[in-house]
């Protein structure tokens, strides 16, 4: 019997392209969002890529009643939860409004998955790394105290599974992100910032397509070979297969351990630069940029150690960073067009 998939924040970057793949896979998917912070692009790209309409629930997950009547109205064996605010910067400005969303919709999530006996995979971030002693970083490397509200809410709802998981019998993973980035080959669904971008690619793309005028580079004088800082740039389909590999250890019953955490990258790291001059090689264009000053928080380097999601998972990375920049590229093209 096919298995069902609740996608909590199903309509945004990272939940629409969750869902193709687990589409693909042959998972029937429940995608939930509240809208709050995308339009519904993305939502018709979906059913555009997989030739149909798929359930779609407009939901609030701080609303424990509508989270409950969600999980009673479908059977569903797993739940993938990305309904969260995730801008680092207004974070900081907005702690409450931040604890509140993040934490209460996590919260609602685990309390239906307990009652319906849902398995859980909660989307976190190597954000929890912070600035790491060692690189690669594994699983086992130590969290550091969060610098933002955003990326304390990441930590602690990565608590609240580990705890729930051992209270209740539940089974939970958590998944640690590295920088996700590009868009679906399709050009369909991808990245849709609201105002000025924050993440790298992003800006890039819109610099180039003229909505930027000049990309900053943040910091040349880094201890780095050439200066900037080093990231580990995940193609944004690779990473959501992660995710079906992931729900299916569950589903299938294979975890090691009742309560799990991956690393989700290359295991390469990638310069600003080098990740500049590769966007401007394979897209064939030239990028106006400049260097400016170090962005106060930034990380100087980190990478994944992603051995453990290798072996356990039977997942890797597998499109080059040129595939995934004209991926990102060919999406912003697509936004051009259609406005
Ligand atoms: C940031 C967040 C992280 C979050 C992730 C989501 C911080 C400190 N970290 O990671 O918590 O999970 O986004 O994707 O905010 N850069 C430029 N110019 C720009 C933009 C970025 O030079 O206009 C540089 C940055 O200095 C950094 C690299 O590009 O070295 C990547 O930046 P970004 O895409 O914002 O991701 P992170 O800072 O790694």
């Amino acid at each position: 019997m096919k298995k069902t998939v609740l996608v909590s924040g199903g309509a945004g970057f990272i939940g629409s392209h969750v869902t193709v793949e687990l589409t693909q896979a042959g998972y029937d998917v429940v995608i939930a969002d509240n809208m709050s912070n995308c339009d519904e692009t993305n939502y018709k790209g979906v059913c555009a890529i997989l030739g149909r309409q798929l359930p779609f629930e407009k939901i609030d997950f701080c609303d424990s009643a509508a989270v409950e009547a969600l999980f009673s109205r479908y059977t569903i064996d797993a739940v993938i939860h990305f309904a969260a605010y995730k801008a680092v910067g207004e974070s900081v400005d907005e702690p409450l409004m931040y604890y509140k969303n993040n934490l209460d919709s996590f919260l609602n999530v685990l309390e239906a998955a307990r009652k319906h006996g849902t398995h859980v995979l909660f989307s976190s971030s190597a954000t929890v790394y912070g600035e790491p002693e060692k690189t690669p970083v594994t699983e086992e490397s130590p969290r550091q105290e969060a610098t933002s509200p955003y990326g304390n809410t990441k930590q602690m709802c990565e608590d609240f599974l580990r705890d729930c998981v051992k209270a209740y019998g539940m089974h939970g993973i958590a998944l640690r992100y590295f920088n996700p980035i590009g868009a679906h080959p399709s050009a369909l669904i991808g990245e849709l910032p609201r105002g000025v971008p924050n993440n790298l690619v992003p800006f890039i793309t819109q610099t180039a397509i003229g909505k930027r005028e000049c990309l900053s580079i943040f910091g040349n004088d880094y201890p780095t070979p050439d200066g900037t800082c080093l990231r580990d740039y995940i193609d944004i389909v690779d990473l959501a297969r992660a995710h079906v590999c992931a729900v299916t250890r569950m589903i299938e019953e294979r975890m090691d351990k009742p309560y799990e955490i991956f690393n989700i990258g290359t295991g390469r790291p990638l310069s600003v630069l080098e990740l500049v001059t590769s966007f401007e090689k394979v897209n064939n264009l030239k990028l106006n940029y400049r260097i400016a000053p170090r962005r106060p928080g930034d990380v100087v380097a980190i990478w994944a150690d992603p051995t453990l999601a290798n072996e356990k998972l039977g997942w890797k990375a597998t499109r080059t960073i040129e595939e995934t920049l004209a991926s990102a590229w060919a999406w912003e093209k697509h936004l051009a067009g259609r406005a």
